[in-house]
């Protein structure tokens, strides 16, 4: 009796290990594989969902050397500060180009192109740039509406933001996508180079 026990036992341990060591590292190597796949899946769709537009604010706009000659063109030099936040804990956006125009009426008077730069999660970043409006042609309508809120001191204008931009979280990166804001109304005195009065716009945005 006892030999034949000393040998079952002698037999069954050796199998055993590798037995029940192999099944535990599959369950535990599915386990991490499955793991990864659905943070993977949660991670694409969280790309391609979210994210929360960014948001926008014209903290300042303030106009120089401004001038609407007799033919209605105008010459002026904008200057506006905008704010750009990335309301996002674990996003930060790259933005390849964007490009500032201002507009009476919806008739641009001037643009610029800002140098791409790279916004990181809840960072929030001062663009501060001047327009230059230089012998603008203006519609016959838009040049009597302008001489005539010049007069009052206070002109409305609009700030048109466009923007190319991808998102970026851990290792993944978003397709890019166009980026619009509209900043209105934005109201500048002109009867002094100063910020008197100026109410700070918070701009519609949508991706
Ligand atoms: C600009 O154009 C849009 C539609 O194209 C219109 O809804 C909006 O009222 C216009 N804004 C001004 C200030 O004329
Ligand atoms: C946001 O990022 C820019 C450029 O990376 C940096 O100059 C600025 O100080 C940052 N602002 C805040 C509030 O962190
Ligand atoms: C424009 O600025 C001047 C100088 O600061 C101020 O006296 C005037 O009241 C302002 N005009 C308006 C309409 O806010």
């Amino acid at each position: 009796m006892a030999p034949q026990n000393q040998q079952t036992r002698l037999t069954q341990p050796q199998p055993l290990p590798g037995r029940g060591l192999n099944p535990v590292l599959c369950i535990i190597v599915a386990l991490v594989l499955l793991g990864l796949l659905v943070g993977l899946a949660i991670l694409i769709t969280y790309l391609t969902l979210r994210p929360k537009t960014l948001v926008y604010t014209v903290e300042a706009a303030s106009v120089q050397d401004f001038a609407i000659a007799k033919d209605d063109h105008i010459s002026a030099k904008f200057n506006y500060v905008i704010k750009s936040y990335n309301p996002e804990k674990h996003i930060s956006v790259r933005y390849h180009s964007m490009r500032i125009s201002t507009a009476h009426h919806n008739q641009s008077v001037a643009h610029k192109e800002i140098s791409a730069f790279k916004q990181r999660p809840k960072n929030e970043t001062r663009i501060e740039t001047q327009l230059v409006s230089h012998n603008v042609a203006l519609s016959k309508f838009n040049a009597k509406d302008l001489r005539a809120e010049t007069t009052k001191g206070v002109i409305e204008m609009e700030v048109y933001i466009t923007a190319r931009v991808s998102y970026k979280t851990w290792i993944f990166r978003s397709r890019r996508r166009t980026l619009k804001g509209v900043c209105t109304p934005i109201m500048i005195n002109v009867t002094a180079n100063s910020l008197d009065g100026f109410q700070r716009v918070l701009c519609k945005t949508r991706l």
